[in-house]
């Protein structure tokens, strides 16, 4: 995975801050949101996170 890849570009943030988020307990959409703004704004992201969540745990 190349955590610099930014997988929301509304709020620039990085497949590696999603993973992260991750790390630190997230499991959802929604906690990954809360915790990295992603997905805070157009939504365009949100296929993407949750797809990256699934893999990441
Ligand atoms: S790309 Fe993530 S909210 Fe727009």
């Amino acid at each position: 995975m190349n955590r610099k890849k930014v997988i929301c570009s509304c709020y620039h943030v990085t497949k590696g801050d999603v993973a992260d988020a991750v790390e630190q307990g997230a499991s959802s959409f929604k906690e990954v949101k809360k915790m990295t703004k992603a997905g805070k704004a157009c939504g365009d992201c949100k296929k993407k996170i949750k797809k990256l969540i699934r893999k990441l745990s």
